[in-house]
């Protein structure tokens, strides 16, 4: 099969460790030719990484797009606000597109992302970064349930543990720690979650509740005598687990968290940055406003209840599972890679024990990457998910917020008729 080439727009975290490293990984595969990134720091880095030449280094996507196409396809890792318009310009000079998720962090803007570059353009591929769609631990559960060895679906109750550091990193201190300047809890941490829940409820949702808030990380919970920066030397470090100093330096879980906020300022250290950046500060003074713990009730036409629950409040980083038919039961664990299923009729246990190697998002980033590579290279489009599937989960999200923060329950038929859509 041909190598694909493709451009980089945002030698960010997710442009340089899961795209870029696929490329460095898999040359015969995926090459990139091209890279617009306005940090001159991480361009340079990663121009070397790939050995782009200077005239394809850009400080910016809008001077990459304004060439005559530099390549097959474009990642395209902008923070979520900035999505419309590289994807715009990249489908109109032809490239293939995957775009991180979320598709923006406004529902208009998301539905607008689905109608101006997502039709037309024949043969050209436009895909959204759902990586758990590609993981072995769901395509298992899955197939499972479509076997029809549960019976009947009737609930499923789903936990995302987003880790008590990795929520500190990036929902406290962090790029999503204010919803009004990047995205909601529900949509940044689990637009992917949802998508999960509406492929294996099989139909669409018919309407949705959630309750949640931030419980933790005010000001109000700020221990005595704490310094706006934990390195300034804080008289509660040793008991406090939100400690930036053991967080960033010491605790071994958090080692990809330290290589992101290095990366954030490449010109400067570890420790410069827990001196002064938003990576150091005290997490109950962060001006933070996204929920710490919520819940999402999704009641499905065809008659499936979930419950899904975020929580920045587990040891962690992983997903649990809980799926109840008729005829059995399936329970799963993601992050020991283990599924069980009991039959109701014998009473027989069944554990699956997958072999997934420790790496991004379960195996679902280098699944995502490897489909949308292998789909180009053949010219056949064999990504198991629409984008209009996603854009249903992502105003999935969007109806949970109006829930979380209005009190109500969202008719979901109603809710996406207001953007002109029906299901
Ligand atoms: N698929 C997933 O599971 C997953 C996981 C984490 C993050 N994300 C999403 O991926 C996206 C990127 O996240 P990240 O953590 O890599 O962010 P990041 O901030 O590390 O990277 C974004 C990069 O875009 C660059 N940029 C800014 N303006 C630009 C411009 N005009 N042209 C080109 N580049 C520009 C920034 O300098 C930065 O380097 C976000 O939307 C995020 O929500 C997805």
């Amino acid at each position: 099969m041909k190598t694909v080439t493709a451009v980089v727009i945002g030698a960010g975290d997710r442009g340089r460790h899961v795209y870029g490293k696929y490329a460095l990984e898999h040359p015969n595969e995926l090459m990139i030719t091209a890279v617009a990134e306005p940090n001159e720091q991480r361009r340079k880095e990663f121009q070397k990484l790939h050995g782009i030449p200077d005239d394809r280094c850009f400080t910016g996507y809008e001077e990459l797009f304004g060439q005559p196409r530099l390549a097959d396809a474009a990642f395209i890792c902008t923070q979520d606000g900035m999505h419309y318009s590289p994807a715009l310009l990249a489908r109109q000079a032809g490239y293939h597109v995957l775009l991180e998720k979320p598709i923006s962090n406004t529902a208009e803007e998301c539905v607008r992302i689905w109608k101006d570059c997502t039709h037309g353009g024949e043969g050209q591929i436009f895909a959204i970064c759902h990586v758990l769609r590609y993981t072995p631990f769901f395509l298992q559960i899955k197939s499972m349930l479509d076997s029809g060895m549960i019976g009947r679906l009737a609930n499923i109750q789903y936990e995302e543990d987003i880790g008590f550091y990795h929520f500190a990193h990036s929902y406290v201190r962090g790029h999503w720690k204010d919803s009004s300047a990047s995205s909601p809890l529900v949509l940044a941490k689990s637009c992917h979650d949802l998508d999960i829940l509406r492929w294996l409820a099989g139909g669409p949702v018919a309407s949705v509740s959630s309750s949640g808030s931030l419980l933790e990380f005010r000001p109000e919970n700020c221990p005595p005598g704490a310094p706006e920066y934990c390195a300034w030397g804080c008289p509660s470090a040793q008991e406090c687990p939100y400690n930036a100093v053991r967080l960033y330096q010491w605790f071994e879980p958090a080692n990809f968290l330290s290589e992101i906020v290095k990366l954030e300022d490449p010109m400067h250290d570890l420790e410069h940055a827990l001196f002064h950046s938003d990576y150091g500060r005290c997490v109950y003074r962060c001006g933070n406003n996204v929920p710490d713990h919520q819940t999402v009730g999704l009641s499905f036409f065809n008659g499936v209840e979930a419950q899904l629950t975020i929580t920045a409040f587990s040891s962690k980083i992983t997903r649990h599972v809980r799926i109840m038919g008729t005829k059995g039961e399936i329970v799963g664990d993601m992050a020991r890679n283990l599924i069980s299923y009991r039959d109701f009729s014998t009473m027989k246990k069944t554990k699956i024990h997958l072999d997934v190697p420790a790496e991004g998002h379960h195996g679902g980033d280098r699944g995502l990457t490897g489909s949308f590579v292998r789909s180009i290279a053949s010219g056949k489009n064999d990504l198991p998910t629409e984008v209009s599937q996603s854009l249903e989960s992502h105003l999935m999200a969007f109806a949970a917020e109006k829930a979380r923060t209005e009190q109500t329950v969202v008719n979901f038929s109603e809710f996406v008729q207001k953007y002109g859509l029906s299901l």
